[in-house]
């Protein structure tokens, strides 16, 4: 498996494509059936392979403490991560064993979780701690009542990852490089959802040739056209966008260039995640699919904040952050939707993905391969 480019590779290689007018081409033109972003079937099969593969879920930051927990569904299984208190991450589905109501929801911190219905109490260990009236469940085993573990939770490069049942594939995992260092911290998250299929966004952030049209006053007066460095790693991938102030190190030596707000760096953690390096913060976005046609978003901003910031500041890292990651990726967002509306006219049976998209085509490849196992 081949690692990444350094950054001065990569820098390099920009000015290569900028003196040449040229940008990574992949070696292949790939088509996807439509059916794959509508069908029922198609959709199925993807949430039960999503079920098998460690998927991100979360920063490490976003459970930073002893009994700091998060519930939400994953491939449609509401899980419930908390950090027990050696620190480790355990994960469990989300249901008493009683009668099986939920839990919790959202996130929080505690050192119990009590069932809302009849009062069952469990340790942040999952162990069932306390019965109310408990002479009424006579031969009940308590040790055998706990919350049902999911298959797998582990950290890795400063991501959360869940495996619901057995994995069939390491997905992501591997050679994921250290993602997210321990000096970031969340200043902002939130939860959104969109009438459009799950990989429909996912695609979108994995080429720069819809660039100019699509971003015309916004990224696009800060970048290029259809210039990219476009590289896979494992089942993942990491595209490269330039600003046009990167042309500022053309008289700096190697050794001293500074990537750092020359460039945007999005990773696509397979199959579900983007983490995006952008202007002043770090946006981690994981999607979870609801429909064929619905998708839910939760959507995390880490920057470097010290503790010392007023609410002023955040206020501040919110809106620059919401400038880049909202004003721009809504545009994005009304382009897909238009997508999933023109799916309805029965205009193509496929999409053709050219040598610009050579990541995409690596997505939706190691998507179909691994379903047809
Ligand atoms: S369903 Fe939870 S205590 Fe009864
Ligand atoms: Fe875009």
């Amino acid at each position: 498996m081949k690692g990444l480019k350094s950054d001065t590779e990569i820098i390099n290689q920009i000015f290569e494509h900028i003196d040449l007018g040229t940008t990574d081409l992949g070696e292949e033109v790939w088509k996807e059936p439509v059916e794959n972003y509508t069908s029922q079937k198609r959709f199925d099969e993807e949430i039960s392979l999503l079920r098998r593969l460690p998927v991100a879920f979360a920063p490490s930051t976003a459970l930073p403490d002893k009994g700091s927990y998060i519930a939400r569904p994953v491939a449609g299984v509401p899980i419930i991560v908390v950090r027990d208190k050696s620190k480790k991450l355990r994960a469990f589905r989300n249901a008493c064993r009683h009668r099986g109501k939920t839990l919790v929801e959202g996130e929080g911190k505690t050192s119990v979780f009590r069932c809302r219905y009849h009062g069952w109490a469990y340790g942040i260990d999952g162990s069932l701690q306390h019965i109310p009236h408990e002479a009424g469940f006579p031969d009940l085993d308590k040790g055998c009542h706990g919350l049902t573990p999911i298959h797998e939770v582990t950290e890795q490069g400063g991501l959360v990852y869940v495996c619901i049942e057995d994995p069939i594939d390491q997905g992501a995992l591997g050679n994921m490089p250290q993602l997210i260092k321990d000096d970031q911290q969340i200043f902002d998250y939130t939860v959104s959802s969109q009438a459009f299929n799950w990989k429909l966004n996912i695609e979108a952030t994995m080429e720069g040739y819809h660039i100019k049209p699509t971003h015309k006053e916004t990224f696009y007066p800060y970048g290029y056209d259809n210039l990219n460095v476009v590289e896979t790693f494992g089942r993942n991938s990491r595209i490269t966008f330039p600003f046009r102030r990167i042309e500022d190190l053309r008289s700096t030596s190697e050794e001293k260039r500074d990537i750092a707000g020359k460039v945007t760096y999005v990773y696509s953690v397979f199959p579900n995640c983007n983490v995006a390096y952008l202007s002043n913060h770090i946006s981690v976005q994981i999607s979870e699919p609801i429909s064929p046609t619905e998708t839910q978003y939760f959507w995390y901003r880490l920057g470097k904040v010290s503790g010392v910031e007023t609410e002023k500041d955040i206020e501040r890292m919110k809106k620059d952050a919401r400038f880049v990651s909202e004003i721009g990726l809504d545009e994005d967002f009304e382009v897909i939707a238009g997508i999933q509306e023109g799916l309805k006219s029965g205009g193509n049976t496929h999409f053709t993905y050219g040598l610009y998209e050579k990541a995409i085509a690596h997505f939706l490849k190691n998507l179909t391969d691994l379903i047809k196992r």
